[in-house]
């Protein structure tokens, strides 16, 4: 599969996120006219749904700590409100203190190494009204897609292989979720468990796609490729429940935390 990592990124992962996008930009309840942080926005999924809401009198600032994520999202237009990318660390952001009415933040918190510092930062620059809506996986036990890919690859590829593909749900306990914003003195705290039935897509090209996109594809993609057949067939029959004619929806399962300042 040809593309950066960012492109594969944008073409396989972004269109799976895109109603994760939109559940959160409603949870936050932006309003027109707001400043509003995508916080970790990787190729701009939340951006482009936020943009809408904000309208021309909005404004949203993008931030991403990989360049290449970056210069993806700048190829996809975000309608409506005036949009600045910076490249920027989640644990040390270079806005000033009460810059933000909002700060979204779509599946990026469970990746930051120092989560109680992103989270110190994102109540930094929040205005005293201001909001954060952050995004985490719940566990693989409740995410059967993520477990499917997780085990074949276990199976087929290495222990490593498998980490890599529960990294994402790293972060699913919902007391140590909450706890973060607590610690960071956010008044009010609440966690939401969210499930979001993924559009039905072919099977084969969900699972391919996702694979190609992982941080491991060379790996996958330096596979016999009778070895990689046999790692997506097992990875179907794991989700066979969940795939009618070739087509696969599965539940996703996330915590959304909507923390007030
Ligand atoms: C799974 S992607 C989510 C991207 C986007 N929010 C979305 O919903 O598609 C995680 C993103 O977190 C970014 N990231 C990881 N560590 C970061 C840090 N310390 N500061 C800022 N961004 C970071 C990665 O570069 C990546 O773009």
């Amino acid at each position: 599969m040809s593309g950066s990592a960012a492109e594969k990124y944008e073409r396989f992962v972004a269109s799976w996120f895109a109603s994760w996008a939109d559940e959160l930009v409603t949870r936050a309840d932006l309003q027109p006219g707001s400043t509003v942080l995508d916080l970790a926005c990787g190729t701009g999924i939340v951006s482009r749904a936020a943009g809408p809401l904000l309208g021309p009198d909005g404004a949203i600032v993008a931030a991403d700590l990989n360049t290449d994520m970056l210069a993806e999202a700048r190829r996809h237009p975000v309608a409506d409100a005036p949009i600045q990318w910076r490249r920027a660390d989640a644990a040390d952001l270079p806005f000033g203190a009460e810059t933000f009415d909002a700060v979204l933040c779509q599946q990026g918190l469970q990746f930051f190494p120092d989560r109680a510092a992103a989270v110190g930062e994102i109540h930094r620059v929040l205005r005293p009204d201001g909001v954060a809506a952050v995004s985490v996986w719940r566990s693989a036990e409740h995410n059967p897609y993520i477990a499917a890919l997780a085990d074949g690859l276990g199976r087929h590829v290495s222990a490593d292989a498998r980490e890599t593909m529960l990294a994402p749900c790293c972060l699913g306990d919902p007391d140590e979720l909450r706890e973060l914003f607590v610690d960071a003195g956010f008044s009010s705290v609440d966690v939401h468990a969210v499930t979001i039935e993924r559009e039905p897509m072919d099977a084969i090209a969900a699972i391919g796609g996702n694979l190609a996109a992982l941080p491991i594809a060379d790996q996958i993609t330096a596979m016999d490729p009778a070895a990689r057949e046999r790692l997506i067939d097992d990875i179907v029959d794991a989700l066979a429940d969940h795939i009618d004619n070739g087509r696969l929806t599965s539940p996703n399962r996330a915590h959304v935390a909507l923390a007030k300042r």
